[in-house]
Formats: C-alpha cells, sequence, structure tokens
C-alpha cells in the first residue's frame, strides 16, 4: 500500500467521506470538523464540563484516571507543535492512557526510508489511538482509509486523529475554539439566578442573546493558509444565522480561498471580505458589529521566496490589534487566537493579555477538556464518565 492508492477516495465530496469516518453513530476517526454536528458538539461540550469539574478534587481525578488506564496513545507528530501535542498528552494522562510519542521523523525509522504509512501501521500495532500531525494536508485521512482497509481484512487497526494536517485542517482546534465560543456566549448565565451578565448586557445590546447563533464572527490574519480558521469556519456555519467576516490581504495566498467561500456560500452563510481590521462592511466599522474576533498569525515561515517579496509591498498593521482598535469592540466581545502569536509581528500585543475579552490563554487551557471529552467519546466510554459523574453530583443531570 503507499499514498497513492488513496487518491481517488481523497478527491470524494465531504459527505461521502464522512459515512467513512463513523462507526454506529460514533466517530471512528477524527479528520475533518464537518464530521461534527450541533448536537454531537453539544454533547461533547457537556462531556468537556463534567471532566473539568470532576477534575476539581482528588477523589474526581482519580476516578477519571481510571476511565481509560487500559488504554495507549501515540502521538505523531513531525510538525512542531506545543498546545496540540501538550494538551492531548495532558489529556491522555487525565484519563489514565499512557502516551508515547514520535517527534522527529529523524530518530525513527523514516531515516531508513520508511514510509510514513508503514510508520503509522506499526503504531497501530502497538497502540490503540495514533493522534498525528503533519505538514502533508491529506496524511491523517490517508491513514484512516488505511486502517478501514486493515479493518476489512480482519487486521488490527485503530482510530486516527488529526491533530493538524498541512494548510488543509485541524479539527480538535475547531472543537477547543467553539467550546470557548460556547462557554463565553453563556453570560454566566443560570436558570438558578434571575440576575446575570446578560440582564445587563441587553441594556445596551436588547438583540444580544445566550449561544453560538445568530452572532458575527470575524477572522483576521492568514486566512488563506490557516488551517484552524477553515476548520472553525466549517463548525460555525452550521450554528442558526452565523455571519462570518473575514479580513486579510488581497494576496493570493492569504485571502480566503474559493473552495471554503463556496462551501459557506452554499451553507447559506453571510460572507463578507475585507483588506483591514479598520474596513466597514454595510457603510459601518466592521470592529463595533463584531460579536466575536479570530485573529491568526500570517504563517511566514511557509512563504516562498517570490511571496516573501509580493509580502513586502502589504502593510501588515491592518491585520494586528491594538489597544485602540480594542476599545471600538463590543464590552462582551471574546477575542480568540490558535497561537502561537508571532512575538515579532505582535498581531497581539501583550497590553491586551490583561483585557477581559482577551480568552486566548483560557481557550488553550479548554483545549486540554474537550480534547479529553473526545477521547471519552472515541472509546466510548460515555456511559462511564456520566457514572462517576453521578456518583459526585447524584442531584444534578447527567444528560
Ligand atoms: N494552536 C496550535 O495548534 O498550537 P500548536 O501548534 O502549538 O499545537
Amino acid at each position: 500500500m503507499n499514498l497513492y492508492d488513496y487518491e481517488r477516495r481523497l478527491n470524494r465530496p465531504m459527505r461521502m467521506k464522512n459515512v467513512e469516518f463513523n462507526r454506529e453513530g460514533r466517530l471512528k476517526h477524527v479528520i475533518f470538523s464537518q464530521q461534527f454536528d450541533p448536537q454531537r458538539l453539544s454533547k461533547l461540550f457537556s462531556y468537556a464540563d463534567k471532566i473539568r469539574t470532576l477534575a476539581h478534587d482528588k477523589k474526581g481525578c482519580d476516578q477519571l484516571r481510571s476511565l481509560l488506564s487500559h488504554k495507549r496513545a501515540m502521538l505523531y507528530f513531525t510538525q512542531p507543535s506545543t498546545r496540540t501535542f501538550l494538551s492531548f498528552m495532558a489529556a491522555c494522562q487525565i484519563l489514565g492512557i499512557t502516551c508515547n510519542e514520535v517527534r522527529d521523523p529523524k530518530v525513527s525509522s523514516e531515516v531508513k526510508r520508511e514510509s510514513p504509512i508503514d510508520s503509522v501501521r506499526m503504531f497501530s500495532s502497538y497502540f490503540d489511538v495514533i493522534i498525528m500531525r503533519s505538514i502533508r494536508a491529506n496524511l491523517a485521512e490517508t491513514c484512516a482509509y488505511l486502517m478501514n482497509d486493515l479493518e476489512g481484512f480482519n487486521q488490527r487497526n485503530v482510530p486516527i486523529v488529526n491533530a493538524g494536517s498541512g494548510k488543509d485542517q485541524h479539527p480538535t482546534q475547531a472543537l477547543l475554539d467553539l467550546y470557548t465560543i460556547h462557554r463565553t456566549f453563556q453570560f454566566d448565565h443560570s436558570e438558578e439566578i434571575e440576575h446575570s451578565r446578560l440582564t445587563d448586557l441587553k441594556q445596551e445590546f436588547p438583540e444580544l442573546e445566550i449561544g453560538i447563533d445568530n452572532k458575527i464572527y470575524a477572522f483576521c490574519g492568514d486566512i488563506g493558509r490557516g488551517r484552524t480558521v477553515r476548520s472553525l469556519a466549517y463548525l460555525l456555519s452550521q450554528y442558526k444565522n452565523s455571519t462570518m467576516y473575514f479580513i486579510a490581504p488581497d494576496h493570493s495566498t492569504l485571502r480566503m480561498g474559493d473552495d471554503l467561500r463556496d462551501d459557506l456560500h452554499a451553507a447559506n452563510v453571510t460572507v463578507k471580505e475585507v483588506d483591514s481590521l479598520d474596513g466597514t462592511i454595510e457603510g459601518k466599522p466592521l470592529l463595533s458589529q463584531i460579536d466575536c474576533l479570530y485573529m491568526t498569525r500570517i504563517q511566514q515561515e511557509h512563504d516562498s521566496a517570490e511571496e516573501k517579496t509580493a509580502f513586502d509591498e502589504i502593510d501588515f498593521s491592518n491585520y494586528h490589534l491594538t489597544p485602540e482598535r480594542v476599545s471600538r469592540m463590543k464590552c462582551y466581545a471574546p477575542i480568540l487566537h490558535p497561537f502561537p502569536r508571532d512575538s515579532q509581528a505582535q498581531e497581539i500585543p501583550v497590553e491586551i493579555d490583561a483585557d477581559p475579552r482577551a480568552m486566548y490563554f483560557r481557550q488553550a487551557r479548554n483545549g486540554m477538556w474537550i480534547r479529553a471529552a473526545l477521547l471519552v467519546h472515541l472509546f466510548d466510554a460515555v456511559e462511564d464518565l456520566l457514572a462517576i459523574y453521578e456518583d459526585s453530583f447524584p442531584f444534578e443531570s447527567t444528560t
């Protein structure tokens, strides 16, 4: 088997691929964000909330650690990572999953010309899930087909989790981004208390409501190469009346690709594109309209020599936040960033970190909880999680 055997399957429409990545109503592999619908997402958010609550004390931590202590995970990250690698590792540790890693193919048998496909098949002999990041857009998807083919031959196969594939997708980043948005747009509301932050906000923003629906989301920076932007936009496109603004330099590498634009239009999303954070939409400054701002870094490490020359003509300060720009945003609008941020370019300078709207550090921590929830789902341990939660909180609903 080699990569090219899978080309025909790689080029199929998403709805055909998704069938192969599910099993009996559960996810079999996690390759694209389009595998998640609002119902599945809402369940994952609830599992993540329960895991973080249980993790508050030793009894809960001990119970969580027993949930999947019979499982082993391989973290195969041949492209650099801090957050995704460590939060998956921490998620595994929370659940008692033993981890191992290959981060540098130079210390694996790939130096002896072993193919990544053979490497992944070998990992599946020793581990129960393979969480993988690669510079190659299709590698995780290809490995998922390999596992399915092995299943067809009654051979050992395990779930593949895409932890970032080229400039294509980063579905688990989209999960933590959306989980952060979901939590932020609860506005500390609870049925038990009559007066919440939302009550105050409604004085100024009467149409504001709880939840992900009916919001304007803005994405800024390297939209064309931003796999986190793609994955999150696909998730948001499934929510009611999502409007999306894309703020990027007008260059074919950096602005939104035609495929994403077409997909968003097909999902009836209102899409607007502008070339500065100071731009206007329908005559009004965009910064004062948006409910959520998703900043990204310009990924200069991928620039070709030709692009470097072309980018010298671009004023990138149009894509950098400043305290003054933040002051023009709505008082509740969260600022997200998948991180890393560029410490030299400073698309988000550190002065903004203390602003209550700066969510990016909480966003990264949310990654640990939602990735733990995803592993509980993948290993079909939801009933066990709900049972230990009920044991600690017997008077709460576990739905
Ligand atoms: N957001 C993200 O994927 O960060 P890392 O590259 O550090 O994993």
